[in-house]
């Protein structure tokens, strides 16, 4: 059912009264439920012309399908995020900052080191890693989740994802603090340092790998032709920089809002533990219910109109990918209900098209593998306090979650 046939346009919505879009320019709104004022704006102004950032915002679902799928008309090169409007991006930029015939050529180069035989060999070290950090709780103890498992088990995958063995974690978890600015207490010596640091190891790590054989990531790039063509140095370590913000800011807020839905349902957990087939479904809902990137952009390339809204060319549209997962025209009346067993869950949390996420099956991996190790050990699950969330428009990150498992 398409959505925006129910909704009746009660606001001129490049005009719209401020309460409508003020909340998506306050950072205090992200950090609380944002899901309340996106029910509004499907009622209201699902296609929303935001003044303060100057871009539209599209609350459906139907209506991010139709940017994804469409790269053509909605690009990609001119900024993803609403902090990159006028922004020119480094060079080479991101598979995320590409269109066509860029973006399919980096795609056509990279998807090597994603390929199925590459997912099999990774399963055994992404399941012993889930066991080590399920291990490491304590039964009847309360912990900082986020910070004992949350954050540093992505970390760890990524590491062997890349073939970065010899590297300690730790190191690793400053790089990927170091990218994102403000994401921890970092002073700017240190930020620089810690991507030198990166530079360096991922780049040695790459030049040996040239001509080499093996089933990790850094190998596959610094192998992988087409015709000729090969992937740069600084190709490949921007791309090893994407993967490490890209990889794992995402994966583990998923984790975390995950877990913090099922400690505030006790019978969910318990469902889970009789029934545990459900938990490829659970860690689909997890995907939707926490929708760990918000929020992407594109910029429209020419004239053309959503939902019966007309948009100029050069007006960047912001995918509220958060909104468009709780879209009542496609998840129906429990739409903004958790449910572990919902079938189908067409969610949008890997975005969709051509730039869909190359990571989705091994973040759906990670989830199974971490929920799988946590049921078979813990009876039952709670919140031990209060859930802090960051302000990010584009994050759904979570800080801190104290859990007490038993
Ligand atoms: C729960 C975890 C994750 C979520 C919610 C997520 C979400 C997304 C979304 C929404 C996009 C679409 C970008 C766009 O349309 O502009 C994307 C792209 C991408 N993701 Fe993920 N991601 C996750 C995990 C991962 C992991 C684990 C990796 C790799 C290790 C990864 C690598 C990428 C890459 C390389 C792209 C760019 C694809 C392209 O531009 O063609 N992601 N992701």
């Amino acid at each position: 059912m398409d959505g925006r046939r129910q909704t009746a346009m009660t606001v001129d919505p490049r005009n719209a009264p401020e309460q409508l879009w003020a909340p998506l320019n306050d950072p205090a709104f992200w950090a609380g439920d944002p899901a309340p004022h996106f029910a509004r704006l499907r009622r209201e102004a699902p296609v929303l012309w935001n003044p303060a950032f100057g871009y539209w915002a599209l609350a459906h679902h139907a209506d991010v399908m139709t940017v994804s799928r469409d790269a053509a008309t909605f690009c990609s090169s001119q900024g993803i995020l609403a902090t990159e409007i006028g922004v020119t991006y480094p060079f080479p930029p991101t598979t995320m900052h590409t269109d066509a015939p860029e973006h399919s050529r980096y795609r056509e180069l990279v998807q090597p080191g994603f390929a199925p035989r590459v997912m099999r060999a990774l399963e055994t070290r992404v399941r012993t890693r889930a066991a080590a950090f399920a291990d490491r709780l304590a039964a009847g103890t309360a912990v900082d989740f986020a910070e004992a498992v949350a954050i540093p088990f992505p970390v760890a995958v990524i590491c062997d994802l890349l073939g970065l063995d010899h590297v300690d974690d730790a190191r690793v978890l400053r790089w990927s603090d170091a990218a994102i600015p403000g994401s921890s207490p970092m002073t700017q010596k240190e930020i620089e340092a810690a991507r030198e640091d990166q530079r360096a190891t991922l780049l040695a790590a790459t030049i040996a790998r040239r001509g080499a054989d093996g089933d990790d990531l850094t190998t596959a790039l610094a192998n992988a032709e087409i015709d000729g063509d090969r992937l740069s140095d600084d190709e490949i370590l921007m791309f090893q920089n994407q993967l490490l913000v890209a990889g794992n800011e995402t994966t583990r807020n998923m984790i975390s809002g995950g877990m913090a839905a099922l400690a505030t349902r006790p019978e969910t957990w318990a469902r889970l533990r009789a029934e545990p087939a459900l938990v490829a479904s659970a860690v689909e809902e997890w995907l939707r219910w926490t929708t760990p990137v918000i929020s992407f952009m594109r910029t429209a390339t020419r004239a053309t109109e959503l939902g019966g809204v007309p948009i100029a060319a050069g007006e960047p549209v912001l995918m509220l990918y958060a909104s468009a997962n709780r879209d009542e025209s496609v998840f129906g009346p429990t739409a903004d209900e958790f449910h572990v067993d919902r079938t189908p869950n067409p969610h949008v949390a890997f975005g969709f098209g051509p730039h869909f996420c190359l990571g989705a099956a091994l973040a759906r991996l990670e989830g199974r593998a971490l929920l799988d190790e946590l049921l078979e050990r813990f009876a039952t699950v709670e919140l031990a306090g209060e859930v802090v969330r960051t302000e990010s428009p584009a994050i759904a990150g979570i800080r801190a979650l104290p859990l007490l498992l038993r």
